[in-house]
């Protein structure tokens, strides 16, 4: 929204008010002083007056969770199975899911109250990879189970895109894809006579699952969801 009125719903001035603090040099965005009253911004913009952040009428947050086997990525289970909402308690705001992992899926999933982000991240023009580490049956995976994950398989949805396949144990895969049809990974490593045993997401655009621990989560810094929005800005 217009700066001016982004101050103006603030509660730091009146909208015509805000005008004139604006013109007069007294607003940063980002750290730099912006005199333009209809300068977009919104809540991650960092805007601060006569040095001081005004905060936006809901902050938008992003959370890293490590999802835990079993703990469906739903905000409630009709089951009443665990929710991946449940694991990151946060009273002041309600949280999404972006996207899905299956439930016996561990590994790295995000929670925000950021629509726009989370549809970024999911859809699939928007292409972010995702990479996963799957554990497979009937170990070693050859050459040519390689060939065919890069390539395309053909599932009973159509030929998937071309993917990043490699070996890192004689029974452990890594693939990385761009699209998110309901349990690709596992069809794609079943369509190659390699189920998949475990699997778990270690990265989804520029994040890493790093050391978070199963269960744990961590909320990201403004830094790592920048260059989430920037994975994510139109080609
Ligand atoms: N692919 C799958 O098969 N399962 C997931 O949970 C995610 C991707």
């Amino acid at each position: 929204m217009r700066l001016a009125k982004y101050l103006a719903h603030a509660g730091a001035a009146s909208r015509r008010a805000a005008e004139g603090l604006v013109r007069a040099g007294r607003v940063t965005v980002g750290g730099e002083v912006v005199r333009d009253p209809a300068r977009d911004v919104d809540d991650d913009s960092a805007v601060a007056l006569d040095g001081a952040p005004v905060a936006g009428p809901e902050a938008r947050v992003v959370y890293a969770l490590h999802k835990p086997e079993g703990v469906v990525s739903t905000a409630r289970d009709p089951g009443g199975r665990a929710t991946v909402v449940g694991l990151v308690p946060d009273e002041d705001r309600r949280l999404y899911p972006v996207g899905r992992l299956d439930a016996d899926t561990t590994g790295l999933l995000l929670l925000t109250n950021d629509g726009e982000l989370a549809h970024r991240l999911t859809h699939p023009s928007f292409e972010v990879p995702k990479t996963y580490v799957a554990v497979v049956e009937h170990p070693p995976v050859d050459e040519l189970a390689l060939r065919a994950l890069r390539e395309g398989i053909e599932l009973e949805d159509g030929v998937t895109a071309p993917a990043r396949a490699r070996r890192l144990a004689p029974d452990r895969l890594e693939l990385t894809v761009h699209e998110g049809r309901k349990r690709q990974v596992r069809r794609m490593c079943a369509a190659v006579g390699h189920p998949a045993l475990t699997l778990q997401r270690v990265r989804l655009g520029p994040l890493r699952l790093g050391d978070l621990a199963p269960g744990a989560h961590r909320r990201l810094t403004g830094a790592e969801v920048e260059r989430l929005r920037q994975a994510t800005a139109p080609r």
